[in-house]
């Protein structure tokens, strides 16, 4: 069976919003598309690995004409792909060559909080550093680093801080699955941006408190992007990196492609799909089979009816392998029967937003739940329809969807996941459990609606030591 559809209430889709800035084909010429470099560790063992991450300001030639003001990590615009190895030790040199505090959340890390997790508790200021680690213990997975200073997450993601990451583990790595990098494994940053004059972005003036957006495509920091084909079978990594916009993809001819991995884990069966909608900070991997092409053929790959990205087809050798049938057994811890269903309501839209009837606040903790036991949550889009679709998202975990509305989830959220779009009137259950203690934050990842309120935090709670104090800020100085 093939799936030819998008999944979601159409009603609550973007396009439908007073505010909705249509995406256009970009006035530029073709370029290659941006494949970011692997980050090079400082120094790897058998057992740890070192690196050094500074966010950084630089200019981008984006558009014919003047250069573009950007921020970056270890690069101009969004930054190097950050690679952890599971079993492994990671060692984290933070560096702040901004002119404003940030933070470096690893969003999709089952990492401890509020520091090293870099949410909002964790800031560097400018000019200065901070250093963290921890074990990664997950599966293989494409994860992403973002600031994520209140209320200013919004607009340093604007700015460019966002950077992929991939977990890699054994497991994976033993599967026939395309995996060489920037050949057949590429990751697709999804973005979207408006040129002011002399080229600049200018997030103060395109303000929306229902979300950011702008008509130009971006992927990977490259406007107008083409891809070199050189191989059979093509993994695309897409991230939905976007403050606001969801994206429907699909490519020419209706082509065929295999969806194998969603945000935190491989899928437990590959799904075929001729349609895909990613929301904001959702991960889906696909594999594409440009089997039936020949060179000189071009693949377009369109959201709604704007092309992103075209694939030009070279010669390739003949590709045989399948994808395995069974990518992935998703864990499935039994619900703790002492811990009843957690109600999550994500309310309101514009400056009205709020999580469970309230905006959060930096030094309150909304929840507390012991580390390691398991437990549903309900979370549910309070919008009436036509509404919108809020991406629901929690830090510091990987969380299972079970159920929308009572019905089965959609079958390509069927592995482990860290965000779950959810549709206006809509209770989507999930089971939810941490392995590492802390501060963590839930929220919407329609980045304004999280700067605006939508979000909250919860503490895990280690059962070893029950009475830890955090430093909680209440503010950031901006
Ligand atoms: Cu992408 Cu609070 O995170
Ligand atoms: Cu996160
Ligand atoms: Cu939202």
């Amino acid at each position: 069976e093939v799936i030819d559809h998008y999944f979601y209430d159409e009603s609550a889709y973007d396009y439908h919003d007073g505010g909705y800035v249509p995406l256009e084909e970009p006035k530029a010429p073709e370029k290659p598309l941006n494949i970011p470099e692997i980050l090079k560790p400082d120094k790897e063992t058998a057992t740890d690995m070192y690196y050094t991450i500074v966010a950084q300001t630089g200019e981008v030639q984006l558009m014919p004409g003047k250069k573009t003001k950007t921020w970056g990590y270890n690069a101009p615009l969004l930054g190097k792909t950050v690679v952890f190895k599971k079993g492994k030790t990671i060692h984290l040199h933070l560096v702040n060559h901004l002119p404003e505090v940030t933070t470096f959340h690893w969003h999709g890390l089952a990492i401890p909080g509020p520091i090293e997790d870099g949410g909002c508790h964790a800031p560097v200021y400018p000019g200065e550093s901070r250093d963290v680690t921890f074990k990664i213990d997950q599966p293989a997975a494409f994860v992403w680093l973002h600031a994520h200073p209140c209320p200013s997450t919004a607009e340093q993601v604007w700015h460019g801080l966002a950077a992929g990451a991939i977990v890699q583990d054994e497991h994976e790595s033993s599967l026939p699955l395309p995996r060489n990098y920037g050949v057949d494994d590429i990751p697709v940053i999804l973005q979207d941006r408006r040129f002011h004059k002399g080229n600049q972005w200018n997030y103060r003036k395109d303000y929306d408190p229902d979300g950011v957006a702008g008509p130009t495509p971006m992927i990977n920091g490259t406007i107008n992007p083409y891809f070199d084909v050189t191989t059979q079978k093509v993994r695309l990594r897409f991230l939905d990196g976007a403050n606001r916009r969801e994206f429907r993809l699909h490519f020419s001819d209706d082509l065929e492609f295999t969806q194998i991995a969603g945000d935190l884990s491989l899928l437990p069966h590959p799904v075929k799909m001729t349609k895909l909608l990613i929301a904001c900070a959702e991960r889906q991997e696909i594999v594409v089979d440009f089997g039936k092409y020949k060179p000189g053929d071009v693949v377009t790959l369109y959201s709604d009816d704007v092309p992103l990205i075209k694939f030009r087809i070279h010669e390739f050798k003949p590709d045989n392998t399948s994808i395995p049938e069974t990518l992935f057994e998703t864990p499935d811890p039994a619900v703790d029967t002492d811990l009843p269903v957690h109600h999550v309501t994500l309310d309101g839209m514009d400056e009205a937003v709020a999580m469970n009837g309230k905006k959060f606040k930096m030094d309150r903790i909304d929840y507390k739940m012991p580390m390691g036991k398991v437990q549903l949550w309900d979370i549910c889009n309070t919008n009436p329809a036509p509404g919108m679709i809020h991406p629901y998202h929690m830090h510091g975990t990987a969380f299972e969807v079970m159920s929308r509305n009572g019905h089965a989830p959609y079958p390509n959220e069927l592995g482990l996941k860290d965000t779950v779009a959810v549709n206006p009137g809509e209770h989507v259950v999930i089971k939810v459990w941490f392995n590492v203690p802390g501060i963590f934050m839930y929220h919407c990842h329609i980045i304004e609606h999280e700067d605006g309120g939508m979000m909250a935090q919860l503490q895990v709670v280690d059962p070893a030591v029950p009475d830890k104090k955090y430093h909680l800020m209440d503010h950031m100085t901006l």
